[in-house]
């Protein structure tokens, strides 16, 4: 028996990558995922690039992982992800010692890769884009939690001018909608509660029915909800430009579906969504969340944000304060706008100071972090249904689970809560966090 290792960077299609990786290769039968670097046979290292000193952040992980390898020189190193599909055979130059890249549409190659290293081939590159080949292998998976995320659908084809994803993760495609069902039915099958539908604009999918028809997002999200055991559906990431009203009528029929949408909207000013390429403007956004709101009024909306874009003055930076406060805003993510290698926007002037970035950072996320904790306050003292997904690290004596807002809520429980849905009274708020008692 080999033991494999992987480490794993970024997104949450990196992650669901990563579990495809050790679910290929432990079906072999001939290895086992281990957490400890020291027992590794295999080292693998899913990496990502959507923001500047990635290459940077590989070649020193790689450098600590070589001196594994002065020691013994039959461990094996392979580099995937988006970095490996970006720099490819650059990483052979740097760094002599690393036997395999593969892309991120390549990983189920790689139980064949590592063979083939083991039989003392010299280093194999293939960072090629072979469409959705990957997903034929991945029809068993195999559960690890209660709640489980499912890719729906690859690349990107939208080209905001900031973004390297397209390059990397290659152009939209779908799964069709019956292996999707098929996955998805297998988890329930194992205990799986809630799933997180997962794709760079999942609101662009269009998958292929059994009778050769196309499934839309809003359809898949009213099938997934038919699949017995699963009681909670979510979705990462969606776009504005697509998010039609068919999706909207879905939040009224579908109680499945959380109230709570992760729908990122960039920056407040159209002068900056215009040159950031997103093809909407704020008033196309405002409308998207006024119509949902008519359907959920409690609907808690959160966002990605990047400050700093080339040619944001003061005014733009303001205006997404401003929307920012106007949604009202949840929980979200906020980046300094970090030009990225092949990007239209990498030409483009960046006339901002790094100074005056990590202060419009700050003021933002100063903002949201207010609104977060007036969000989880409005929480306390209400009833929460939470699912249960195991033992609290922080304390033992404690479970853990989420709301259907995505905050985590420890309480004291028996362990064959672990798994199903609950109801907690909230008597505690923090501003991510929130403790509860059984009611
Ligand atoms: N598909 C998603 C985004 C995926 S990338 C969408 O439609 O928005 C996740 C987030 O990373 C983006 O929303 C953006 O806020 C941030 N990001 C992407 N490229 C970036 C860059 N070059 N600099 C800073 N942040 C970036
Ligand atoms: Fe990137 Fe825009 Fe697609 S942010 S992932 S190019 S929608």
């Amino acid at each position: 028996m080999k033991y494999i290792y992987i480490k794993t960077w970024g997104c949450q299609m990196n992650e669901y990558d990563s579990s495809m990786i050790a679910n290929l290769l432990q079906k072999e039968k001939k290895y086992l995922l281990t957490s400890s670097i020291e027992q590794a046979d295999i080292l693998i290292l899913n990496t990502c690039s959507i923001r500047e000193k990635a290459q940077e952040k590989l070649f020193h992980q790689l450098g600590r992982w070589k001196k594994i390898k002065d020691d013994n020189p039959k461990i094996i190193i392979a580099v995937g992800g988006c970095v490996a599909t970006q720099e490819g055979k650059k990483i052979f130059k740097r760094a002599n010692y690393v036997d395999i890249i593969f892309g991120t549409q390549t990983l189920h190659k790689l139980p064949n890769m590592i063979s083939k290293i083991e039989n003392n081939t010299n280093r194999i590159i293939d960072i090629s884009f072979p469409k959705l080949e990957k997903f034929k292998y991945v029809s068993k998976p195999i559960k690890t939690k209660y709640t489980e995320n499912v890719s729906i659908m690859e690349g990107c084809n939208k080209h905001c001018s900031f973004c390297i994803v397209p390059y990397t993760r290659g152009h939209e495609l779908s799964r069709p909608c019956y292996d999707i069902l098929y996955e998805i039915s297998n988890l329930a099958k194992q205990g799986v509660r809630e799933i997180n539908l997962l794709g760079q604009n999942v609101n662009a999918y269009k998958g292929l029915t059994v009778n050769g028809k196309i499934c839309r997002f809003s359809e898949l999200i009213r099938l997934v909800a038919k699949i017995n055991g699963i009681d909670r559906i979510r979705f990462i990431t969606s776009h504005p430009i697509e998010f039609t009203d068919d999706i909207i009528e879905v939040y009224k029929d579908t109680p499945k579906l959380v109230s709570f949408l992760h729908l990122p909207v960039q920056s407040g000013s159209n002068k900056i969504l215009k040159l950031m390429k997103r093809l909407y403007t704020v008033e196309d956004y405002k409308l998207i969340i006024k119509k949902l709101k008519l359907v959920r009024p409690n609907i808690q909306i959160s966002s990605d944000f990047i400050v700093g874009f080339p040619g944001e003055s003061d005014q733009d930076f303001q205006q997404t304060i401003d929307l920012i406060e106007d949604i009202n805003f949840d929980m979200s993510f906020s980046f300094i706008y970090s030009r990225r290698p092949k990007t239209p926007a990498a030409k483009m002037k960046d006339n901002i100071s790094l100074q005056e970035k990590q202060k419009r950072l700050y003021i933002l996320q100063n903002r949201i972090n207010i609104q977060t904790m007036l969000w989880s306050r409005k929480m306390f003292g209400s009833t929460q249904s939470i699912l249960v997904e195991g033992i609290s690290n922080k304390n033992t004596t404690e479970l853990f689970g989420r709301t259907e807002n995505n905050r985590i809520v420890t309480f004291k429980g028996s362990p064959n809560m672990i798994g199903q849905f609950i109801n907690l009274k909230i008597n505690k708020i923090h501003t991510y966090s929130l403790k509860g008692e059984l009611i």
